[in-house]
């Protein structure tokens, strides 16, 4: 594993977009695995002022979102798929027909996974799969629990992602109690992995993934087997690497 530490959620953030940025230099049809959350915003802004500058196109990417809420419309403007349209996709020169994001309104949700593995299969796995990570170590909403669930799957939300993500709603109650979420196989499936954190609140879920044994229970330990992974995050969510004289 590459650490990089950065001094904080700016410096994360731009180092995340370089990481990501080289990947679609290397490769202009790379097939990037895209996640949500606060902790990328600030990438994808960098990403969007460099394709404003011409120094990056998206024009041949294909992109493949981690998850999205079960129940939301992808104009709602907590759904994952809305999102990715105003953090990304609706600024830079991406195909709309080359993205994909879990349909959170599908009827048959179960159809809807298996549809969403078979076409990420189909792609020949993700070259580089971007990830947040969980206050509790949930990795997409891949939450901890006795498995690791290798399929794309409906998933009950832990009642901590429901507390953590209730600040983007108007009260608890209307936080979605369940989502779709890429598996354990698709993300381990991916060439590389860039998983990025910030602030302290991240530090023990950050420690439990690169230095504690392998569990379900904290589902982003299971990237310690993963070949290729580059862990950019700020000072704050690698205090307990830095105790631990990992991160130094
Ligand atoms: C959300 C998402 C994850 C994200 C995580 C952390 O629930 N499903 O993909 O990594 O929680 O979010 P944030 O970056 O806002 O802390």
């Amino acid at each position: 594993m590459i650490i990089y530490r950065e001094k904080d959620y700016d410096a994360m953030s731009r180092r995340a977009a370089q990481v990501i940025a080289a990947e679609v230099v290397h490769k202009a049809n790379c097939i990037l695995g895209l996640a949500t959350g606060s902790t990328p915003e600030g990438a994808y802004k960098c990403l969007v002022d460099w394709y404003k500058q011409g120094l990056l196109s998206f024009k041949d990417v294909r992109s493949v979102n981690l998850d999205e809420y079960k129940g939301l419309a992808p104009d709602h403007d907590q759904s994952y798929r809305y999102f990715m349209q105003s953090n990304l996709f609706d600024h830079v020169d991406i195909c709309p027909e080359n993205t994909r994001v879990p349909d959170g309104l599908a009827a048959d949700s179960d159809a809807e996974c298996a549809q969403y593995d078979a076409y990420i299969r189909s792609l020949g796995y993700v070259d580089l799969q971007l990830l947040g990570i969980g206050r509790n170590g949930h990795i997409g909403f891949n939450e901890p629990g006795d498995c690791f669930i290798k399929e794309t799957h409906v998933v009950d939300l832990a009642e901590s992602t429901i507390d953590a993500n209730a600040r983007f709603f108007a009260t608890r109650d209307d936080v979605p109690k369940q989502a779709l979420s890429m598996g354990i196989g698709a993300i381990m499936g991916a060439k590389k992995v860039l998983l990025c954190a910030s602030g302290e609140e991240k530090a023990d879920a950050v420690y439990r993934s690169v230095c504690r044994p392998i569990t379900p229970n904290c589902p982003g330990s299971i990237l310690q087997l993963h070949p290729n992974v580059v862990l950019v995050a700020d000072e704050a969510a690698l205090s307990k690497l830095i105790a631990a004289g990992v991160a130094l």
